[in-house]
């Protein structure tokens, strides 16, 4: 039996899991993680309190598995940056997180490349991939160290090897998307042309070992969160789509082993590379999911995320939210926008406003479902979600009542970890094929849509109309 420790260090937390081969969870540790956020588009992390949470979790959860692992795995949030010195491991600035938007000003100044960075990467120019936060925080930040993405910084941790995976250098801007391998001229447009970048792995591969959570094992099964989701929830094939709904939420369906660009503009992403193949994903983001409802809490509409259905009014009283409170990004890609509510009256009451973000949330997500239909050339049939706010009933029956789709409910919160868990357990065992690493799943639940076509058309044409005018983020005075 191969007994895997998967870390999922994403956005809102770190969380690790001890599953043995058939993916029962023989132990759970979770820890909070709270981004900074300031003005001018600030989104930041401590670096040392993400070491610090993948240390804890993983040996708190060994300690209560009661056994030793066979192998660690590592799941990352993507395209948050840091610059670190390789010769300590120190870190030398604050984790430039997904959500930060001031790397606006690098994708500015190449908008004239925009077209050639597309092409090139299947990417859209925009501050939420690494390359413009790389880019930004050697002008801004340090030259000093080198600047990587989150996974290598913690990989290096743990076992002193330079190395991203195909997944997460496929999140970047500057991975030349068919060859699968860094983009000398990407590297150069972005100013990033003395920085050593690190080796790019395959997610089933033994990439060093570490004694970090007890006697010394492999590493391995190194995987982009959303992509490791992917793989759990076992769309391996051409068609297959998930969305989780995280920090953000983030659709993302199998398009096969060619890399096809989207002409919806969504993106078209590496989905892994395991036992000698890369296939590609086509993908649509919300930026503020969980962060939303985070925000709804802060604000005090509502106690905590588990009060969210209790919260939310049976109807939205015409109130209507797009939720864009870090930009928009498919397909409208527009890093400026901002928020909005609309459709309020003096009767509007705080349970309309949770209600209306709830179903903001659920109408992007739609949007990105006929776009994702549009580039596979053919409708969803269903749609599979995972993540913490798939507890809320109220936003999946709206999932299901706005995208005219069954939802299936993945039956663990921990999807990321599981894809994960499933990458490490073929480097382990050479003859394990990616769908047998994965096995079988049932949902918990099924959403089934119960709205009318025709009020669910009225209220995606209603809220796309508010989408497409969100307002832009005006420069702060001074
Ligand atoms: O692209 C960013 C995304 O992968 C982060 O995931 O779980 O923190 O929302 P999460």
């Amino acid at each position: 039996m191969t007994v895997v420790l998967a870390v999922d260090q994403g956005t809102s937390g770190t969380k690790a899991v001890v599953v043995d081969d058939d993916g029962t969870q023989l132990a759970l540790a979770e820890a909070e993680l709270r981004p900074r956020y300031g003005d001018g588009g600030v989104v930041e992390q401590d670096p040392a309190a993400l070491l610090a949470s993948v240390l804890e979790t993983g040996r708190r959860a060994v300690a209560d598995a009661g056994r030793p692992v066979d192998v660690v795995a590592l799941a990352n949030q993507g395209e948050t940056v840091l610059a670190w010195d390789p010769a300590t491991g120190a870190p030398l600035t604050p984790a430039v997180v997904w959500q930060d938007r001031r790397a606006e000003s690098e994708c500015a100044r190449l908008a004239g490349h925009a077209e050639l960075i597309a092409a090139r990467t299947g990417l859209v120019l925009d501050p939420y991939f690494s390359a413009p936060k790389m880019a930004w925080l050697r002008r801004n930040m340090t030259t000093d160290g080198v600047v990587t993405t989150v996974d290598s910084w913690l990989l290096h941790q743990l076992t002193g090897a330079f190395v991203t995976d195909a997944a997460t250098a496929g999140r970047s801007l500057l991975l030349d998307l068919d060859r699968a391998d860094w983009d000398p001229e990407l590297v150069e447009l972005f100013g990033l042309a003395d920085e050593p970048l690190p080796r790019i792995a395959a997610c089933d591969e033994i990439i060093g070992t570490t004694r970090a959570f007890g006697p010394e094992v492999p590493v391995a099964g190194i995987v982009v969160d959303q992509q490791a989701a992917l793989i759990a929830e076992g769309c391996l094939e051409a068609g297959e789509a998930k969305c989780t709904y995280g920090t953000g939420a983030f659709l993302l369906a199998n398009t096969g082993t060619s890399a096809v660009r989207s002409a919806s503009g969504l993106t078209t992403s590496v989905a892994w590379r395991a036992r000698g193949r890369t296939p590609y994903c086509v993908d649509g983001q919300v930026y503020t999911a969980a962060s939303a409802i985070r925000w709804l809490r802060d604000l005090g509409f509502i106690g905590s995320a588990a009060e969210l259905d209790a919260m939310a009014a049976p109807e939205s009283d015409g109130t209507l939210c797009v939720p864009a409170l870090a930009g928009l990004a498919a397909p409208w890609w527009r890093p400026d926008a901002t928020a909005t509510f609309t459709g309020m009256t003096l009767s509007t009451r705080p349970g309309h406003l949770v209600l209306a973000v709830v179903q903001g949330i659920a109408a992007q997500v739609a949007t990105l479902c006929d776009l994702v239909a549009a580039d596979l050339g053919s409708p969803l049939t269903r749609l599979r979600a995972d993540g913490g706010l798939t507890r809320s009933t109220t936003l999946m029956q709206a999932q299901a009542d706005l995208a005219r789709l069954p939802v299936e409910v993945y039956p663990s919160p921990h999807a990321t970890p599981l894809g994960a868990a499933a990458l490490a357990r073929m480097a382990l065992d050479p003859g394990l094929s990616l769908r047998d690493a994965v096995g079988d799943w049932k949902p918990s639940a099924v959403y089934e849509p119960e709205w009318s076509e025709d009020r669910a058309a009225e209220f995606r044409a209603t809220w796309r109309a508010v989408a497409e005018a969100s307002p832009r983020k005006e420069a702060s005075p001074g």
